[in-house]
């Protein structure tokens, strides 16, 4: 990220979701919210139709981006089932569970974590959206690569000693890898019940895959390049040895299989990006 500047892949992040509810039907991950969250100008230009050619092009991304939140989510109503109180969103982003579906989740607290300056700028964003902050949500400003996420709970009010489960989407190709796994550490550490879904991009094999590179070109030049790419039979080790359980990596056929099937408009999943659930 560009210091001191709010994450431009963050309004990226959005507004997939807000074409998502308008283009993709029925929606895999719905969101009430999602147009609201990303401004008057840009929901309207979305409804309008403009840049329809974009829209097509990138499905592979959109979907993968509202397929992620979904999983989380189902993950996390999991969890909740278990007994697990608190929901730690990192690098939350223009994130919108705590304005809305939060409300299915009874004494549920909320923990959005992310960097300063996105956190400050989502704040004026909700704001001018109205949408109202409800009293389960606390905000967290962490800046992962010189703080910890440990210290940036703490400050917040997090109870370490109860379980949690935590969010992370859209931010390990970000970090690097010790930064990830320092996070992940962390996460293991935590009272048993805890949980984890994040999203990763696997490294490239043996297949160029021209999307992905454009996607790189894109984001570099927004000021946030890819820095962590990962294999996944490693970091289901790096995993294993930091003590996680019940360790699950779903790639395309995975997820596509879960959420894609018979759909008219043959949406679904292409490209290198993963997600990965473990338990404590
Ligand atoms: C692509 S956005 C994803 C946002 C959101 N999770 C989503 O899925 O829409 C990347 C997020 O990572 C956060 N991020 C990137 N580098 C960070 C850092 N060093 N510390 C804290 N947050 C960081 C950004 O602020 C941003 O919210």
């Amino acid at each position: 990220m560009e210091a001191n500047q709010p994450s431009r892949t963050a309004q990226g992040a959005a507004l997939h979701r807000a074409a998502h509810q308008l283009v993709d039907q029925p929606p895999v991950f719905a969101d009430a919210l999602a147009l609201r969250i990303v401004g008057d100008e840009a929901a309207d230009e979305l409804r309008a139709g403009q840049g329809r050619q974009a829209l097509v092009e990138s499905s592979f991304l959109r979907a993968f981006i509202a397929t992620r939140s979904r999983f989380t989510e189902d993950s996390l109503a999991q969890a909740h089932e278990r007994g697990v109180r608190q929901y730690a969103i990192l690098g939350a982003g223009l994130d919108t569970f705590a304005y809305e579906r939060a409300k299915r989740f009874e004494g549920l607290a909320v923990f959005e974590i992310d960097h300063p300056a996105t956190q400050g700028w989502k704040r004026a964003r909700l704001g001018e959206a109205r949408i109202a902050i409800p009293d389960s949500v606390t905000y967290a400003p962490v800046d992962f690569e010189h703080d910890t996420l440990a210290n940036g709970l703490a400050r917040a009010g997090f109870d370490s000693g109860k379980p949690a489960f935590f969010a992370w989407l859209g931010v390990t190709p970000y970090l690097t890898r010790d930064a990830i796994l320092a996070t992940l550490a962390f996460i293991a550490s935590l009272k048993p019940g805890s949980g984890v879904v994040f999203d990763y991009a696997q490294a490239p094999g043996a297949l160029h895959s021209a999307h992905f590179e454009a996607m790189a070109a894109r984001v570099a030049a927004l000021g946030e390049p890819f820095r962590s790419l990962l294999d996944p039979a490693e970091l289901v080790r790096d995993l294993a040895r930091l003590g996680f359980t019940r360790i699950e990596n779903l790639g395309a056929d995975a997820l596509n299989a879960r959420y894609f099937q018979n759909r008219a408009d043959g949406l679904k999943l292409v490209g290198r990006g993963h997600l990965m659930r473990a338990s404590v």
